[in-house]
């Protein structure tokens, strides 16, 4: 009798063992990458700012503390809208004047407005012994938001809310085309390629930025004259993106797999690598 009824416990216990890790993408993982990547590339003072500005239960990782605007979106809900953009359905292309609104339309309230928002706030670093806003927030938001501003679907069309409506299925797990693209292509690059763990693959981008990439990598620091953080060359990239990549193929209830995976996992990787390379060239802007 105790044996029967034990049994099947037991072997619940043993499947959920057995069950996969939830996943986190651009969320968790992604964020984690970019500030990765950024924080090994600041300068002497950059450092020294961001040390300075992180609790000091972060122990001076950046990376711990990038998933921080995601964690307090119920606590502040009119940060709810600073994480993306909202473009004109089948058009493929972004203006700040045009596009940068939340949804009753007040105007700078997208992820574009809020780097340009918190980059000023973070340009008083220093500069006054009672900062009018507070500066460990402006740096959360701020690299959080420039991870963000890097994934394709972050800026995407207004009636699919960034791919948000569109159902499908990522090999057999149902989910949405957003999502694919904040956490199924990254996690399944790190189940196939990278082990468990988020070391080695940041690792890789690390050697690809100082390797195969660093003849481009000046390119994508750039920003205009006298501008510190450059929003809307990066929006307009990931409107691009989501155009020839993102959205390419999908339609309602699509099966995504191989083809769509193999295809899309370096541009995910190369907007990895671009937000950790901008991210850094933004604070190194912004701390001198
Ligand atoms: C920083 O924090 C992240 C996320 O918690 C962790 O994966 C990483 O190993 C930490 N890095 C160091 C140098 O402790
Ligand atoms: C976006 O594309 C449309 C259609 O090609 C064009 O009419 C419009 O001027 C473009 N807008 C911007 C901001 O590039
Ligand atoms: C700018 O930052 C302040 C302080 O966090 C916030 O109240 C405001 O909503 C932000 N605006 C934008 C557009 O980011
Ligand atoms: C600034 O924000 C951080 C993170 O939310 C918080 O821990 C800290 O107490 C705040 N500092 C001030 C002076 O309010
Ligand atoms: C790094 O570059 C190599 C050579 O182009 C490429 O095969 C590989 O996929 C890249 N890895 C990442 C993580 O970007
Ligand atoms: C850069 O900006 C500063 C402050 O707004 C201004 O004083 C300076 O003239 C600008 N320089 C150029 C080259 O535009």
């Amino acid at each position: 009798m105790e044996a029967a009824a034990t049994l099947p416990l037991l072997l619940l216990l043993l499947l959920a063992a057995a069950l996969p890790a939830p996943s986190h993408g651009w969320g968790v993982d992604g964020h984690l990458m970019v500030c990765q990547i950024a924080q090994g590339r600041l300068s002497g003072a950059a450092a020294a700012a961001v040390r300075d500005l992180l609790p000091s239960y972060a122990g001076n990782n950046l990376s711990s503390l990038c998933s921080w605007a995601d964690d307090v979106k119920f606590r502040y809900p009119w940060s709810s809208p600073l994480h993306y953009i909202d473009t004109p359905d089948g058009l493929c292309n972004y203006s700040y004047d045009r596009d940068c609104k939340d949804e009753d339309g007040v105007k700078g309230r997208c992820v574009a407005g809020a780097i340009n928002n918190y980059t000023t706030q973070l340009l008083t670093y220093g500069r006054s012994s009672a900062p009018q806003y507070n500066l460990t927030q402006a740096l959360l938001f701020l690299s959080h938001f420039i991870g963000d501003i890097h994934q394709p679907l972050h800026v995407g069309f207004t009636s699919d809310r960034g791919g948000n409506t569109i159902d499908v299925h990522w090999y057999t797990r149902k989910t949405v085309l957003h999502h694919v693209w904040d956490a199924n292509i990254i996690q399944t690059a790190e189940d196939d390629f990278y082990g468990d763990g988020v070391a080695d693959y940041v690792d890789t981008l690390t050697k690809n930025i100082t390797g195969e990439w660093s003849e481009q990598v000046p390119s994508w620091e750039e920003c205009g004259k006298n501008q510190t953080a450059c929003p809307d060359i990066y929006a307009s990239e990931s409107i691009t993106a989501a155009c020839d990549w993102a959205y390419k193929g999908v339609d309602q209830d699509s099966t995504l797999e191989d083809a769509y995976f193999s295809t899309r996992l370096p541009v995910v990787n190369l907007r990895l690598a671009q937000g950790g390379v901008r991210l850094a060239a933004t604070l190194n802007r912004i701390f001198g």
